[in-house]
């Protein structure tokens, strides 16, 4: 899968370690930055990836910052986007069946890296629902 991975200062240790997994994985994982520990605002990194995301149909979105919250906010503002903030993996599983999803966003500062692990993964495998009710309502958001 075509992966677009960003985060901010607050989760860039979360991120590298994210990074390997996936591509551990077999992803084809592109890093949007940041790329050191210097403070940078996560609102210009979730427009990075998203743009990319929506670009790219298929593709999905990783952001990290400090506790996820700001980097869903900005991720939901751009078109196309559809981005949960995860903190186990029946979230990231819901996200994706009944929300067709296509970011998940992560605390670098609030979750376990190996939990981590898990939410990206099971984002990953999880497929969209694609039943009536649930393509109404997606399509309801628009
Ligand atoms: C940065 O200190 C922090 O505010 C940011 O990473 C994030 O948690 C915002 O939601």
């Amino acid at each position: 899968m075509q992966i677009y991975i960003g985060s901010d200062h607050g989760g860039y240790e979360m991120k590298g370690s994210l990074k390997e997994h996936l591509v551990a994985g077999g992803h084809d994982v592109t890093d949007l930055g940041c790329f050191s520990m210097d403070s940078v605002d996560y609102p210009d990194i979730a427009r990075e990836v998203c743009e990319k995301v929506s670009e790219n149909p298929g593709a999905r979105g990783v952001l990290v910052c400090g506790t996820g919250i700001g980097m869903q906010i900005a991720a939901n503002k751009i078109p196309g986007i559809r981005a949960t903030v995860a903190t186990d993996e029946h979230m990231a599983e819901m996200s994706r069946r009944h929300n067709d999803a296509n970011v998940v966003t992560l605390g670098g500062r609030t979750c376990e890296i190996e939990m981590a692990k898990k939410i990206v993964d099971k984002f990953m495998t999880t497929d969209f629902e694609n039943e009536e009710r649930h393509v109404r309502r997606v399509g309801k958001i628009g």
